[in-house]
């Protein structure tokens, strides 16, 4: 059986109370669910950062099986920056952050560069990189922990990629980079998730939309992790 890494991604949305709640209906889906195989899965929410200190607390409270990732990172160590998060404040809450999303990349102009800062950050203070690119020619700096494939016109559309072209980029990438854990991401849901999982090179999926209801969110997991191995 393959590890599995699914990272919901929350991108701006949630305040405090509507986050607990997602929590509070996360942990009742749970209960109903034992068949859900943990073994060889990471789960993690990329969450805004105002979340992540109450997300934290209930999470070792509730001791759910969820990692916590944060959405961005500053390129810069701490000091005089202005609205910057950094690593080492990441890294008290949290344990992977995403880099490099297209929704960064387009509306902050974030370029390869600066993306490359970040993941040096990160991993400076030990925090786990999942970075994203669109294609498999982007380029993906050393020492990133998962790459997710994330192509742009997928994105919030409702329109996946097949699952047999996002293998073969997925493929193309592994063969690239020598990352291990290469996902697919862009209109994921508990529908087409198994068709995904099945590939053999796609070790897991990061659902954007779809991680925003906790019963949605539960049902895409029990469906990614009951294909058979
Ligand atoms: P989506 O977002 O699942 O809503 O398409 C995926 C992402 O942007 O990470």
């Amino acid at each position: 059986m393959k590890n599995v890494l699914i990272a919901g991604n929350w991108k701006s949305n949630k305040t405090t109370l509507e986050a607990k709640q997602w929590l509070q209906e996360w942990n009742i889906q749970l209960s109903n669910n034992p068949i859900i195989q943990w073994k060889n899965m990471t789960v993690v929410l990329c969450v805004p950062y105002t979340l992540l200190y109450m997300m934290k607390q209930e999470i070792d409270r509730l001791k759910l099986p969820i990692d916590l990732g944060a959405q961005d990172v500053s390129p810069f160590a701490q000091g005089a920056y202005t609205g910057e998060v950094n690593a080492r404040q990441i890294k008290e809450l949290a344990q992977w952050v995403i880099i490099g999303h297209s929704e960064r990349r387009k509306n902050f102009h974030e370029t390869d560069e600066v993306l490359a800062q970040k993941t040096s950050q990160a991993k400076l203070e030990g925090l786990s990189v999942l970075y994203c690119v669109p294609d498999d020619i982007t380029l993906v700096p050393a020492g990133v922990d998962a790459v997710a494939y994330e192509p742009v016109w997928a994105i919030g559309t409702g329109k996946s990629d097949s699952p047999q072209n996002a293998q073969q980029v997925i493929q193309s990438i592994k063969s690239k980079t020598h990352v291990f854990c290469v996902i697919y991401g862009g209109s994921v849901t508990p529908d087409n998730v198994a068709a995904f999982m099945t590939q053999p090179a796609i070790d897991g999926v990061l659902p954007g939309g779809a991680s925003l209801d906790a019963q949605k969110f539960s049902s895409l997991i029990e469906n990614a992790t009951s294909i058979p191995s």
